[in-house]
């Protein structure tokens, strides 16, 4: 029996209901598969704050060292809005990704058939769905560039500053692992800039273009973040694989979300060189609806399964559990994110609940 201890930092807002379904479906795996899955919570954003006075208390990161991989709810919410970015709850999430070296984002954009009538796009643009792999660069560009802050100038006028920058290292290796993505999907990638505004993107656009030079099977092309924009709601079937900075690649991935109907159903996952990756649900900790059994645990059971597949080495655990969220799909069972007419409306216990059962059948 294979062991694995996940540090799971189920965070705030609806974080830590949508992690009771994604760790129930993770007992479940174990149990039908023979691995033993020992998970371990941690505190980790808001609550963090208000418990311990900060957002990545260091017994969270030793637990995230130990572990094999670590799972993420979402953090942040109206309480902590006053505070600064250095100080808020999203800094947890920050800490980890640069702290695990974590620089490759993957995010699957996949709609599954029976939600096509949710997706907010005609049928005549979404045709019989989408599957985009978005691939973001986590660590580096203006979310870590350095000089950053708020300064006053000798006038007294007050200047915040932001810094957006790439080095040359930082580019090629992420642009070598969306190639490499393309290769097991169409061999087509688009690399996302704005090479005519920016030196970074400049650059960007240059090292990608050295980088396909080893990977002549791979159909690359370039757009301006503006155009790709548009062009992801005007045909997204253009698209296979996108490799984007970071700020970009956040901007570009919320928008790319809606095509599937609803965010909620989403999941990503963070990876380095080394063997820890972070997977989380893409969308945040949508406080308005916490508490209420109203949220949508797919996006985070989905991040249950990226772990499996991209953490663990566990493809057949992976494909099960992504099998099983498809059939309760097709079976007409819909969050408040997808309310549909006609179909039946559960909440998050229930979707979860459904979700293990269709495990058991299967297995
Ligand atoms: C995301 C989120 C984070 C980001 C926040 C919570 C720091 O929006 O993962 O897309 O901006 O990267
Ligand atoms: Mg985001």
């Amino acid at each position: 029996m294979s062991r694995y201890l996940i540090a799971v930092l189920a965070g705030d807002g609806i974080g830590p209901e949508v992690m009771r379904e994604a760790l129930g479906t993770l007992t479940l795996v174990g149990k039908m598969f023979s691995h033993s899955f020992n998970t371990e919570k941690a505190l980790a954003g808001g609550e963090a704050i208000d418990k311990v006075g900060k957002p990545l208390p260091e017994e969270t990161l030793t637990l995230c060292k130990e572990a094999a991989a670590i799972l993420f709810g979402a953090v942040g919410g109206p309480q902590w809005d006053d505070l600064p970015p250095g100080k808020r709850p999203e800094q947890a999430l920050l800490r980890l990704r640069s702290e695990f070296a974590l620089f490759i984002n993957l995010r699957p954009i996949k709609i599954y058939k029976s939600l096509l009538p949710v997706s907010p796009l005609k049928e005549k643009v979404i045709r019989e769905g989408v599957d985009i792999l978005i691939v973001r660069e986590l660590t580096g560009g203006i979310y870590f560039g350095r000089p950053r802050g708020i300064t006053s100038l000798p006038n007294g006028t007050i200047k915040a500053v932001n810094t957006l920058f790439y080095t040359e290292k930082e580019i090629e290796r992420i642009a070598r692992a969306a190639f490499n993505f393309s290769l097991d999907r169409t061999c087509k990638l688009t690399s996302v800039d704005k090479a005519n505004v920016l030196e970074s993107s400049q650059l960007w656009r240059e090292v990608v273009k050295r980088v396909s030079k080893d990977y002549p099977q791979v159909k690359l092309n370039h757009l301006y973040i503006d155009n790709c924009a548009m062009q992801l709601i005007r045909d997204p079937h253009q698209f296979d694989v996108i490799v984007i900075g970071n700020i970009f690649g956040d901007i570009l991935s919320d928008e790319a979300s809606m095509l599937t109907g609803s965010i909620g159903m989403l999941a990503s996952a963070s990876l380095g060189k080394g063997r820890i990756g972070l997977f989380e649900p893409v969308h945040g900790s949508a406080p308005d609806i916490a508490g209420k059994n109203k949220a949508n645990p797919v996006g985070m059971i989905m991040s249950v399964s990226l772990m499996l597949r991209y953490g663990l080495g566990l493809v057949e655990e992976a494909r099960a559990v992504e099998k099983a969220v498809e059939r309760v799909l097709e079976k007409g069972y819909r969050t408040d994110d997808l309310k549909q007419r006609g179909k039946k409306l559960v909440g998050t216990r229930e979707m979860g609940q459904l979700v293990r059962k269709e495990l058991r059948d299967e297995g």
